[in-house]
């Protein structure tokens, strides 16, 4: 997320949840995640390109061999899978060998000696053979046929020589990814047009500003190690916020999604402000939809107008109070349709909402499922893995004969962790099936949504949010229907049931060696020993760190962020956890702040983007920052990780004003060792790093740069002296200084894996 504007920095919980169980629940825990996996099992894992599995014993097996189905001599998409080779049998890393790169306030990508990396994808780069080369000079059109802005989650989807699906692709793929949001100030995305911020904004800037937003799909191709898109590819797609998009799982058809464009609640037009990905075991592609609802606008009697019924309660819960303005003034441009849909009040005189907006923004805030490899398949929004600031969608590993899980985060200060587990047991012919979007809709349509409570102790529940749960059922705050009103507001599910409040959920994912559940808890400004108000809370022993930064950057609270992690226990409800990594500057206090010891090749602030390679077995650790930002550009590192329980238990003690000791006991995991943790890459000035993906064989990695130069001032578009970054021209990338959010694509100049 960008952090230049307050619409990507939402604290809507004043809920009164306590922040962590004062009943201590002691539960054994088993390791059933690769214990309980059998072959086919295994197979599956094959079938998506992961290069290992674990055992129990951890030894690291070769990958097994996928399963084949017969080829097609087509060129042409096409939903067949084709046979693939097994990729290359890699033992997992058990150190890293490159040398760790400094801090960097460079406007440059640094990475270590020994590395290479291309730009390959920017911001308004031809998606069709027939759009003209992007000019970076605000004169451009035609962005439904171009990349989008802000790149972020990004995944690799393989494809053979033939330009079939292929797990095995490693020189040719399309990567699939999130245009999450626009560098913009005062309303406009200036770089795009040179515009003003005045409202009514003009039709032809808001046209442009919608179509950078959504998703995009790209056919890249390497020849001698060197990679370019494909232009001309017929692989190539473009979603934006107008493309139509069907709702599925429980809300489908609900009364909280009709509106004048779907009176039957079936469908909505678009996805946006996408942040994280996950890649489904049946090869499709997951993006989340994040910080939506600053998209839109309400007037400031709507309440009233709304005679304040129970969605009053839900758009509070949801970040958009009446007399809010929109991010972009989007409502402004016109009288048509496409403009109208942004202005969420009560205009209409239906008791349902067919004749105007008032529902629209209930269709925002889920996982959406695309097929990359297949552009005539509408995208569906999976309303059972429940509506809120979504982040990555990691699978645990799959089982066959077991359920699915899916983890989830819920990036606002103070909100939730989830995880949805399937109704369907997985198959494991499923890993190739004939029509993935129908699998889709097998495991992601029907199942449980679980919100995260953490113990003290180093345990955990995951609390079904159902109707079967009286205290959702009962809930005084706000009266849930049905299970389809949970998914919609799921925010006030986790509520009634006493979630804990979180340092802000960011991405996800599993370890394909353990199958942990890592997460990235970003920081919290709001942390707070002597809480003022209901939004600042006291921490707890899943959020321990209160601690004041009075060095360059300046911040309270947790403002570093850390990486929790949870292993699954025997029963579907519960977990245990430790954390990971604390992120701290390397001077820092080490009994309070640098609790995991970081030293100056290891020290990081906000992890937000997380990634295990499912080759190397490295976790890519990606930060957004504003705290460290003094000292150096958002970076990327590499990390060997343990298991939960490698570290110890420790006392945090605090003092209050009333000169009382509150003791938080949290559980720290193993301290890095050098070989175990190091900094891998720095960014570009005012950018993110963000969105990981690789080839199967681990020897290329793509990641995003996002928004560099995002603090240059609208007033200073015409002199490229004052962008605060000219990234990528200054790589010697594009036309123009105007910076471009831009994929890039890192390899080892040996040939070697990434990391080694
Ligand atoms: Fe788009 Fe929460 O990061
Ligand atoms: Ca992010
Ligand atoms: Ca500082």
């Amino acid at each position: 997320m960008s952090k230049s504007n307050n619409f990507n920095d939402e604290n809507s919980n004043t809920s009164e949840n306590p922040t962590f169980d004062s009943v201590l629940e002691q539960r054994l825990i088993n390791r059933r995640r690769f214990l309980g996996m059998s072959l086919s099992g295994a197979a599956a894992l094959g079938g998506m390109g992961l290069g290992l599995v674990g055992c129990s014993s951890g030894e690291i097996l070769p990958p097994p061999v996928s399963p084949s189905t017969t080829p097609s001599g087509s060129p042409v998409p096409s939903p067949t899978p084709t046979a693939t080779p097994p990729v290359a049998v890699n033992p997992i890393m058990a150190s890293l060998g490159f040398t760790a790169v400094g801090k960097s306030l460079l406007d440059k990508v640094v990475i270590p000696a020994g590395y290479s990396y291309q730009v390959i994808y920017a911001l308004g780069d031809p998606l069709t053979a027939n759009t003209p080369a992007y000019k970076n000079d605000g004169s451009d059109s035609d962005y439904d046929n171009r990349a989008g802005d802000h790149h972020d989650g990004m995944e690799y989807f393989g494809l053979d020589a033939a330009g079939k699906p292929s797990s095995a692709g490693v020189e040719r793929g399309l990567l699939a990814m999130n245009h999450e949001a626009t560098t913009d100030e005062n309303r406009s995305s200036f770089f795009l047009h040179g515009g003003t911020g005045a409202l009514p904004r003009p039709a032809a800037e808001v046209d442009k500003e919608v179509a950078i937003h959504g998703l995009s799909v790209v056919e890249v191709k390497a020849s001698n190690n060197k990679w370019a898109t494909v232009p001309s590819s017929a692989f190539n797609r473009r979603v934006t916020p107008l493309t139509e998009v069907e709702m599925s799982g429980p809300a489908r058809g609900n009364a909280l999604l009709k509106t004048k464009y779907s009176t039957t609640g079936t469908k909505t037009r678009g996805t946006i402000n996408n942040c994280g990905t996950g890649k489904t075991p049946w090869g499709t592609y997951l993006s989340g939809e994040e910080n939506w609802a600053g998209y839109f606008f309400r007037v400031a009697a709507d309440d009233t107008n709304r005679n304040n019924d129970k969605s009053v309660t839900s758009l509070k819960r949801y970040s958009r109070k009446a007399g809010d303005p929109s991010r972009h003034g989007w409502e402004t441009a016109g009288a048509g349709d496409q403009y109208a849909r942004w202005n969420i009040s009560k205009i209409g005189g239906s008791a349902d909402g067919s004749d105007d907006y008032r529902n629209e923004m209930n269709a925002q805030g889920y996982i959406i499922e695309m097929d990359a490899y297949d552009k005539t398949k509408p995208l569906k929004k999976r309303s059972a893995l429940g509506r809120f600031a979504h982040e990555s969608a990691a699978f645990g590993l799959p089982v066959v004969g077991k359920p699915l899980t899916v983890y989830l985060g819920d990036d606002s200060r103070n909100e939730y962790m989830y995880k949805f587990v399937s109704k369907a047991l997985w198959v494991a012919a499923d890993a190739n099936p004939a029509d993935r979007m129908a699998t889709g809709d097998k495991y992601l349509n029907e199942g449980t949504l679980y919100v995260a409570k953490f113990n003290a102790d180093g345990s955990g529940q995951w609390i079904e949010l159902s109707m079967s749960n009286a205290a959702i059922a009962g809930f005084a705050t706000y009266a849930f229907a049905d299970l389809a009103d949970i998914c919609v507001n799921t925010r006030l599910a986790g509520d009634a049931v006493g979630a804990t409040k979180m340092d802000r959920p960011e991405w996800g994912g599993v370890n394909p060696v353990t199958g942990e559940y890592y997460q990235t808890l970003t920081n919290n400004s709001n942390r707070r020993i002597d809480p003022a108000s209901s939004t600042q809370l006291t921490p707890d022993s899943a959020n321990p760190r209160y601690y004041e930064d009075n060095d360059g950057n300046k911040g309270k609270g947790n403002p570093n962020g850390h990486i929790l992690r949870m292993k699954e226990g025997a029963a579907v409800g519960s977990f245990v956890w430790d954390v990971y990594l604390f992120g701290a500057e390397a001077d820092a206090d080490k009994a309070m702040v640098n609790l995991s010891n970081l030293t100056d090749d290891q020290d990081f602030s906000s992890p937000d983007g997380l990634a295990f390679s499912q080759n190397t077995g490295i976790c890519w650790i990606q930060t957004d920052d504003g705290a460290y930002t003094d000292v150096s550009n958002c970076m990327m590192l590499a990390a060997i990780a343990g298991k939960v329980g490698d570290g110890a238990a420790k006392t945090l003690s605090y003092t209050k004003a009333d000169t009382s000791v509150m003791n938080v006991v949290t559980q720290v995991g193993a301290k890095p060792a050098a070989d175990k943790l190091k900094r891998f890459l720095v960014g570009p000035k005012d950018s993110e790093i963000t969105g990981l993906c690789e080839t199967p064989d681990g020897k290329a990695i793509f990641i995003n740069i996002q928004h560099p130069g995002e603090g240059t001032k609208m007033a200073d578009v015409a002199d490229p002296t004052k962008y605060t970054s000219q990234w990528p021209s200054n790589a010697g990338y594009g036309a123009g200084k105007r910076p471009r959010s831009a994929t890039i694509v890192i390899t080892k100049d040996d040939g070697g894996r990434i990391g080694s």
